[in-house]
Protein backbone atom coordinates (compact mmCIF):
# COMPACT_ATOMS: atom_id res chain seq x y z
CA UNK A 1 0.00 0.00 0.00
CA UNK A 2 1.53 3.07 -1.17
CA UNK A 3 0.69 5.90 1.43
CA UNK A 4 -0.01 9.24 0.97
CA UNK A 5 1.82 12.30 3.80
CA UNK A 6 1.09 16.01 4.05
CA UNK A 7 2.63 18.16 6.57
CA UNK A 8 0.96 21.29 8.01
CA UNK A 9 2.41 23.74 10.95
CA UNK A 10 0.73 24.57 14.22
CA UNK A 11 1.74 27.73 16.05
CA UNK A 12 -1.00 27.66 18.96
CA UNK A 13 -2.92 24.88 20.75
CA UNK A 14 -6.30 26.44 18.86
CA UNK A 15 -4.84 25.97 15.54
CA UNK A 16 -4.39 22.53 16.01
CA UNK A 17 -7.65 22.24 17.87
CA UNK A 18 -9.17 24.32 14.85
CA UNK A 19 -7.33 21.68 12.21
CA UNK A 20 -9.00 18.66 14.23
CA UNK A 21 -12.59 20.34 14.15
CA UNK A 22 -12.18 20.38 10.14
CA UNK A 23 -10.87 16.60 10.05
CA UNK A 24 -13.61 15.98 12.31
CA UNK A 25 -16.33 17.11 10.00
CA UNK A 26 -14.99 15.00 7.41
CA UNK A 27 -14.78 11.64 9.19
CA UNK A 28 -17.69 8.86 8.73
CA UNK A 29 -18.53 5.79 11.20
CA UNK A 30 -16.02 3.43 11.43
CA UNK A 31 -13.10 5.23 10.70
CA UNK A 32 -10.09 5.07 12.37
CA UNK A 33 -7.64 8.08 12.97
CA UNK A 34 -3.97 6.81 15.06
CA UNK A 35 -2.62 10.00 16.94
CA UNK A 36 1.42 9.94 17.54
CA UNK A 37 3.69 12.01 19.34
CA UNK A 38 5.82 12.78 22.36
CA UNK A 39 3.82 13.68 25.73
CA UNK A 40 2.41 17.02 25.44
CA UNK A 41 2.61 17.22 21.71
CA UNK A 42 -0.85 18.39 21.40
CA UNK A 43 -2.44 14.65 21.08
CA UNK A 44 -5.31 15.57 23.37
CA UNK A 45 -5.70 18.93 21.76
CA UNK A 46 -6.68 16.98 17.75
CA UNK A 47 -9.26 15.27 19.57
CA UNK A 48 -10.92 17.98 21.16
CA UNK A 49 -10.99 19.47 17.66
CA UNK A 50 -11.76 16.18 16.20
CA UNK A 51 -15.16 15.99 18.60
CA UNK A 52 -16.02 19.50 17.75
CA UNK A 53 -16.33 18.67 14.19
CA UNK A 54 -18.48 15.72 15.03
CA UNK A 55 -20.55 17.75 17.17
CA UNK A 56 -20.01 16.15 20.60
CA UNK A 57 -21.85 19.22 23.16
CA UNK A 58 -19.74 18.21 26.08
CA UNK A 59 -16.23 19.36 24.87
CA UNK A 60 -14.50 19.54 28.32
CA UNK A 61 -15.12 16.00 28.85
CA UNK A 62 -12.67 15.39 26.23
CA UNK A 63 -9.21 14.54 28.01
CA UNK A 64 -6.74 11.88 27.95
CA UNK A 65 -8.50 8.52 29.77
CA UNK A 66 -6.10 8.29 32.84
CA UNK A 67 -8.14 5.72 35.19
CA UNK A 68 -9.90 3.85 31.60
CA UNK A 69 -8.46 3.12 28.59
CA UNK A 70 -11.52 3.99 26.44
CA UNK A 71 -13.81 7.31 26.92
CA UNK A 72 -16.88 7.28 24.33
CA UNK A 73 -18.50 10.79 23.47
CA UNK A 74 -21.87 11.36 21.83
CA UNK A 75 -21.51 12.91 18.86
CA UNK A 76 -22.90 12.91 14.86
CA UNK A 77 -21.22 9.40 15.13
CA UNK A 78 -19.57 7.86 18.26
CA UNK A 79 -16.46 9.04 19.38
CA UNK A 80 -14.17 6.32 21.06
CA UNK A 81 -10.60 7.77 22.40
CA UNK A 82 -8.29 5.51 23.48
CA UNK A 83 -4.99 6.56 24.65
CA UNK A 84 -2.47 3.80 25.15
CA UNK A 85 0.45 5.68 27.31
CA UNK A 86 0.14 3.39 30.02
CA UNK A 87 -0.37 0.39 28.44
CA UNK A 88 2.13 -2.65 28.41
CA UNK A 89 1.21 -3.88 24.79
CA UNK A 90 -0.98 -4.15 22.22
CA UNK A 91 -2.43 -7.69 23.70
CA UNK A 92 -3.58 -5.61 26.85
CA UNK A 93 -5.73 -3.29 24.67
CA UNK A 94 -6.80 -6.42 22.26
CA UNK A 95 -7.99 -8.03 25.98
CA UNK A 96 -10.40 -5.31 26.78
CA UNK A 97 -12.40 -5.89 23.66
CA UNK A 98 -10.52 -3.06 21.20
CA UNK A 99 -11.42 -5.06 18.06
CA UNK A 100 -15.06 -4.35 18.59
CA UNK A 101 -14.52 -0.50 18.80
CA UNK A 102 -12.28 -0.36 16.23
CA UNK A 103 -13.95 -2.54 13.94
CA UNK A 104 -17.37 -0.72 14.73
CA UNK A 105 -19.27 1.69 13.66
CA UNK A 106 -17.68 4.70 15.61
CA UNK A 107 -15.18 6.80 15.02
CA UNK A 108 -11.94 5.37 16.71
CA UNK A 109 -8.88 8.17 17.51
CA UNK A 110 -6.03 6.30 19.48
CA UNK A 111 -3.32 8.42 21.27
CA UNK A 112 0.40 6.78 21.07
CA UNK A 113 -1.40 4.34 18.34
CA UNK A 114 2.67 3.23 18.12
CA UNK A 115 2.33 1.52 20.83
CA UNK A 116 -0.64 -0.90 19.67
CA UNK A 117 -0.01 -0.88 16.03
CA UNK A 118 -1.24 -4.37 16.10
CA UNK A 119 -4.17 -2.88 17.28
CA UNK A 120 -4.96 -0.82 14.49
CA UNK A 121 -6.95 -2.05 10.87
CA UNK A 122 -5.04 -1.88 7.76
CA UNK A 123 -6.65 1.16 6.84
CA UNK A 124 -6.36 4.41 8.71
CA UNK A 125 -5.29 7.55 9.22
CA UNK A 126 -2.29 8.76 10.74
CA UNK A 127 -1.23 12.30 12.18
CA UNK A 128 1.92 12.97 14.21
CA UNK A 129 2.74 15.42 16.14
CA UNK A 130 6.03 16.95 16.48
CA UNK A 131 6.96 19.80 18.91
CA UNK A 132 9.57 21.98 16.96
CA UNK A 133 9.96 24.42 19.60
CA UNK A 134 7.46 26.32 21.92
CA UNK A 135 4.21 26.72 20.63
CA UNK A 136 5.10 25.28 16.79
CA UNK A 137 4.25 21.89 16.19
CA UNK A 138 4.78 19.94 12.79
CA UNK A 139 1.12 17.86 12.17
CA UNK A 140 1.77 15.39 9.54
CA UNK A 141 -0.91 13.23 8.32
CA UNK A 142 -0.27 10.50 6.36
CA UNK A 143 -3.27 7.86 4.97
CA UNK A 144 -2.86 4.12 4.59
CA UNK A 145 -5.89 2.98 2.53
CA UNK A 146 -8.11 4.69 -0.39
CA UNK A 147 -10.88 5.78 2.51
CA UNK A 148 -7.76 7.84 3.62
CA UNK A 149 -6.85 9.14 0.53
CA UNK A 150 -9.93 11.14 -0.31
CA UNK A 151 -9.73 12.74 3.15
CA UNK A 152 -6.19 13.24 2.29
CA UNK A 153 -7.42 15.06 -0.82
CA UNK A 154 -10.41 17.14 0.92
CA UNK A 155 -6.81 18.28 3.57
CA UNK A 156 -5.16 18.99 0.60
CA UNK A 157 -7.59 21.10 -0.87
CA UNK A 158 -7.94 23.37 2.01
CA UNK A 159 -10.49 20.58 3.89
CA UNK A 160 -14.23 22.13 4.10
N1 LIG B 1 0.58 24.25 18.42
C1 LIG B 1 0.10 23.56 19.47
N2 LIG B 1 -0.73 22.51 19.27
C2 LIG B 1 -1.21 21.80 20.33
N3 LIG B 1 -0.94 22.06 21.62
C3 LIG B 1 -0.12 23.10 21.88
C4 LIG B 1 0.42 23.89 20.82
N4 LIG B 1 1.19 24.86 21.38
C5 LIG B 1 1.13 24.67 22.69
N5 LIG B 1 0.36 23.63 23.02
C6 LIG B 1 0.11 23.17 24.41
O1 LIG B 1 0.68 21.88 24.53
C7 LIG B 1 -0.13 21.07 25.38
C8 LIG B 1 -0.63 19.87 24.60
O2 LIG B 1 -1.27 19.04 25.51
P1 LIG B 1 -2.05 17.73 25.08
O3 LIG B 1 -2.65 17.19 26.32
O4 LIG B 1 -2.93 18.02 23.92
O5 LIG B 1 -0.83 16.83 24.59
P2 LIG B 1 -0.80 15.26 24.42
O6 LIG B 1 0.03 14.99 23.21
O7 LIG B 1 -2.17 14.70 24.44
O8 LIG B 1 -0.01 14.81 25.71
P3 LIG B 1 -0.05 13.38 26.49
O9 LIG B 1 0.94 12.52 25.79
O10 LIG B 1 0.36 13.72 27.87
O11 LIG B 1 -1.45 12.83 26.40
C9 LIG B 1 -1.29 21.96 25.85
O12 LIG B 1 -0.94 22.52 27.08
C10 LIG B 1 -1.36 23.01 24.76
O13 LIG B 1 -1.89 24.24 25.22
MG1 LIG C 1 -3.14 13.24 25.59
Amino acid sequence: MKEKKLTFKSVSATETINFGERLGRLLAPGDVIALVGELGAGKTAMVKGIAQGLCVKDKRAVKSPTFSLVHKYEGRIPLYHFDAYRLKDAQEMLDIGSDEIVYGNGVSIIEWADKVTECLPETYLKITIIVISGNERNIEVCSYGMRYDTIMRFIEGGLT
